[in-house]
């Protein structure tokens, strides 16, 4: 038997292997920015396929923007009531994100509903803390127990115009405990929405995102 079958190609001969470039992706938030750090955590391996560029944030001072700056990533604020118009500010976030020419932008507990400059020009995927179309809108964790809910979940989605109405990717499902609060409930949806939003992300990221006809499909 030869003694170097199997083991790459023939002596003399350059072999190069290429990675593909990373997906770039802007990454909008409002908060805690847990789903961020698991993005970013998430993006120190290579074979993820994700870099974020920058990350923006609706008001300075976030923890958000911390954990961003922490990990040697852009940041960028844009205030809503810096603009006279939803309009303007709505330009002036493309413009923002735009600088930074990702090919995907990812909502992370964004709590401003974007408009048509940012949806015109990106595929927007958000993280949602309900099984949509249950509960939409800000107060979601709320909204479920209020309502007597013995599960509900997250949802990720592609971003429409309205309020978590876009056409859903994936969900991860949580039972509601008897003494549930909102804190400890959302804490429970959090710890299944990392691990969802980090994989439809990265599915998004490496393999594209098809949107139409009100469907989002990753192939
Ligand atoms: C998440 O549960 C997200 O679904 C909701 O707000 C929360 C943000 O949490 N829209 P964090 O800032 O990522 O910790």
């Amino acid at each position: 038997m030869d003694a170097g079958a199997g083991r790459g190609p023939p002596l003399g001969i350059l072999s190069r292997v290429t990675a593909p470039e990373p997906t770039g992706i802007v990454v909008l938030v409002s908060g805690s920015g847990t789903n961020l750090q698991a993005l970013i955590d998430a993006s120190a391996d290579p074979a993820y396929g994700v870099r974020i560029l920058a990350v923006g944030g609706d008001r300075a001072g976030i923890a958000g923007l911390h954990r961003a700056g922490a990990a040697g990533i852009t940041v960028f604020v844009c205030r809503v009531e810096d603009y006279d118009t939803r309009a303007e500010w709505d330009a002036a976030l493309a413009a923002r994100i735009a600088d930074h020419q990702p090919a995907l932008v990812v909502s992370a507990g964004f709590m401003k509903l974007l408009g048509p400059e940012v949806l015109g020009r990106w595929t927007v995927l958000n993280t949602h803390p309900a099984l949509l179309p249950a509960f939409p809108g800000a107060h979601a964790v709320r909204d479920a127990l209020a309502a007597g809910a013995t599960q509900t979940g997250c949802t990720v989605h592609v971003v429409d115009a309205g309020v978590d109405t876009g056409p859903v990717l994936a969900q991860a499902t949580v039972d509601v405990e008897p003494d549930d609060t909102e804190a400890t409930l959302h804490e429970r949806i959090k710890a299944v929405e990392h691990p969802l939003l980090v994989e439809i992300v990265g599915r998004a990221a490496r393999e594209g995102i098809t949107v139409s006809d009100g469907k989002a499909t990753i192939p």
